[in-house]
C-alpha cells in the first residue's frame, strides 16, 4: 500500500456487513426457488465476486462452487477502461441454465459480453444475480434478474471489492475516498 493511502477504517461504511449477509441469504432463496428441478451452473465474475459467490453458494443444496470467469475493465484505478477483457477456462455451460453471480454491474459492458459469451458456448438461459448495481453509470442496458443494493455513483471497495487490489478484504462495502 503507498505511504499516502489512508488506513481502512477512514472509508465511510456504506452496506454493513450485517445487511450484506442477511440479503445474500434472501436472494440465494430466490435464486434456489427459481430452479426448482434443475441447479443451475453458477460463474463467478472473478476476483470480485469471490466473496459474494462464496457466500451466496453457502445457503445453495451442496455448496456448489462457482465457476471461475475473469473479467477486467479497470486496467488501474476508479476508471473504467470501457473495454471488456474475458478469460475463461472450459465451463460446462452447454445445455444448461446459468446463473452470473457479479460483485457490481457498473456500465453493463462486462454482463452484456459475458452473458453474450455464455449463450454462445451453449447455455440455454442467463440470469444475473448482482450484489450491487449502480443504475446511473448504465452504458449498455441489461437486464439484472437479482440486485441486492442498488448504489449510486460512488467507487465502492471491499467484500471482495477493490482498486487496483487494495482493500478486498474489508469486511464491509466502503465507499472509496
Ligand atoms: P462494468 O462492465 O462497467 O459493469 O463493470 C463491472 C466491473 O467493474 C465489476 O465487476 C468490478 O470489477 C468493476 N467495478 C465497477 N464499479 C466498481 C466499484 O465501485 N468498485 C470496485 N469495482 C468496480
Amino acid at each position: 500500500m503507498a505511504a499516502t493511502e489512508p488506513q481502512p477504517e477512514a472509508f465511510r461504511v456504506l452496506i454493513d456487513r450485517p445487511t450484506l449477509l442477511q440479503r445474500i441469504a434472501e436472494l440465494a432463496r430466490e435464486v434456489r426457488a427459481a430452479f426448482p428441478a434443475e441447479p443451475p451452473c453458477l460463474v463467478a465474475v472473478m476476483d470480485g465476486a469471490r466473496v459474494f459467490a462464496t457466500e451466496l453458494a453457502r445457503h445453495l443444496p451442496g455448496f456448489p462452487a462457482a465457476h471461475a470467469v475473469r473479467a477486467s475493465s479497470y486496467g488501474h484505478g476508479t476508471q473504467s477502461s470501457g473495454q471488456v477483457l474475458l478469460a475463461a477456462s472450459a465451463i460446462p455451460v452447454e445445455g444448461r441454465p446459468v446463473v452470473i453471480l457479479e460483485d457490481i454491474v457498473d456500465t453493463g459492458r462486462t454482463i452484456d459480453k459475458l452473458r453474450t459469451w455464455l449463450l454462445a458456448h451453449g447455455a440455454v438461459e442467463v440470469r444475473v444475480c448482482t450484489l450491487l448495481s449502480k443504475p446511473s453509470r448504465r452504458v449498455v442496458a441489461v437486464a439484472l434478474d437479482w440486485v441486492g443494493f442498488e448504489i449510486p455513483d460512488e467507487f465502492v471497495i471491499g467484500f471482495g471489492m477493490d482498486v487496483d487490489g487494495r482493500y478486498r478484504d474489508l469486511p464491509h462495502v466502503a465507499v472509496y475516498r
